[in-house]
């Protein structure tokens, strides 16, 4: 089914997506968040681009660790450490089936995408960035992928150079081409823009980065909610998201690395699970991923991850269809009213919708709309050189899940005009 398929009109000359055959009520069910008030209204929430809701079944496997399995892993010999070890790497394994990885050694488990962009950063740069060289970042970079690379090449006294956008928001492919015969060594990009939701096109934009042998790093922290990722067929080097905007809990994420790439480079941080052999006289590390994942690790929050992605999965892709239509939906609708422009506005859009209401500041918009019971994030999404481009401090921007609907979209675009008419 595509996502026009699954169009109908209801009669008010709008299009409204089908129930069915994706259930959105019986979902809605399945997140408990959803079933409160807000300043005495049920609760909106269009805020999933900076952390989706839990599923029960993700709260309850969390639970269930500290209830049952509460124990490190790696380490005991007990069985509770053994349960817990089995539950936390047989993650690893769905993770790297989940993104068409080839092993799952992989699939480095970290604390967030920040610190997997951190990590590939430093190790990256230390490993094969020279003074004088150069690395490529997109314009729409949230902040985690641009400043990280901005400390890792200041110590080595490298470059960073951002790749333009177009006036649409989009990146130009053609700057990024002249951008290449500087030979950079590096190009990290997004998937799709957490400000504005636009989708990169990454299998073009690796395979020009490989061609002018540069390793490529994505993003992809805002499309593993909404999209099908392969890592295998983007043809990607490193791919890094998070859990807790994929249904799963805070204070995970996941670097993907081609192995051969990742065995050659250096630790990130020192302690324990990461050595072979510690001496005064020199010490030894493991192979990946391990090597890369120093300390206790976020035991309940790998295996909440796991149950959260089993989730997305078990959803399918009439999930997808349906998240689609409720965004086109919005895009529809928030078009229509006065005073309202989109920002970066595009065909290849997913999550997110940014708009500006003229004459009102977005944090006004987002007070307003708190008031009538919506939840949007307001201001420069961490992305300031995206908002430089579009010549705006900041934005409103309403982003979904599997659980949005249109009632939603109808709820936000009347808070939307009641802002308008407060502040005529
Ligand atoms: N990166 C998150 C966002 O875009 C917090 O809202």
């Amino acid at each position: 089914m595509t996502a026009e398929q699954s169009y109908e009109d209801a009669g008010d000359g709008l299009a409204h997506p089908f129930v069915k055959p994706f259930d959105v009520q019986k979902v809605r069910n399945d997140f408990p968040a959803l079933h409160q008030t807000v300043h005495g209204k049920p609760l909106v929430y269009l805020d999933s681009a900076a952390t989706s809701l839990k599923p029960s079944v993700v709260i309850d496997a969390v639970a269930s660790v500290y209830g049952r399995d509460c124990a490190n892993i790696h380490r005991g010999v007990h069985l509770l450490s053994a349960r817990a070890t089995e539950r936390f790497e047989a993650v690893r394994t769905q993770v790297a089936e989940h993104i068409g990885a080839s092993s799952r050694s992989e699939i480095v488990f970290t604390s967030g995408a920040t610190s997997g962009l951190n990590l590939l950063a430093s190790t990256l740069t230390q490993a094969h960035v020279r003074s004088g060289d150069r690395v490529l970042v997109s314009m729409m970079e949230h902040h985690s992928n641009i400043v990280p690379w901005q400390l890792a090449c200041e110590r080595v006294g490298a470059m960073v150079v951002p790749i333009p956008l177009d006036k649409a928001g989009a990146l130009s492919l053609e700057a990024y081409a002249n951008l290449l015969d500087t030979k950079p060594k590096i190009v990290a990009f997004t998937h799709v823009s957490n400000a504005t939701g636009i989708v990169n096109p990454v299998q073009k934009i690796a395979a020009m980065a490989r061609d002018a042998g540069a390793l490529s790093v994505i993003d992809g922290t805002q499309a593993v909610p909404h999209l099908e990722v392969n890592v295998a067929e983007i043809g990607v080097d490193f791919y890094v998201f998070s859990s807790h905007k994929a249904y799963g809990p805070n204070g995970v994420g996941v670097v993907y690395g081609h192995k051969a790439l990742l065995d050659a480079l250096p630790p990130y941080q020192g302690g324990g699970d990461m050595i072979r052999n510690v001496s005064f006289s020199g010490t030894t590390f493991a192979d990946p991923p391990t090597r890369f994942e120093a300390g206790t690790p976020n035991i309940s929050g790998v295996i909440g991850m796991g149950v959260a992605l089993a989730y997305l999965r078990n959803l399918g892709s009439d999930a997808r269809v349906h998240e689609k239509s409720v965004l086109n939906y919005a895009k529809t609708r928030l078009r229509e009213l006065p005073q309202v422009s989109l920002v970066g506005d595009s065909e290849h859009q997913v999550g997110s919708v940014s708009f500006v209401i003229e004459g009102v500041h977005p944090h006004d918009v987002g007070t307003l709309l708190d008031k009538a019971g919506v939840a949007v994030r307001v201001g420069h999404h961490c992305t300031q050189p995206l908002m430089e481009h579009f010549g705006v401090p900041a934005t409103v921007r309403a982003s979904f899940g599997v659980y949005s609907t249109c009632d939603d979209v109808d709820r936000l675009c009347d808070a939307v005009n009641a802002t308008v008419a407060f502040f005529r």
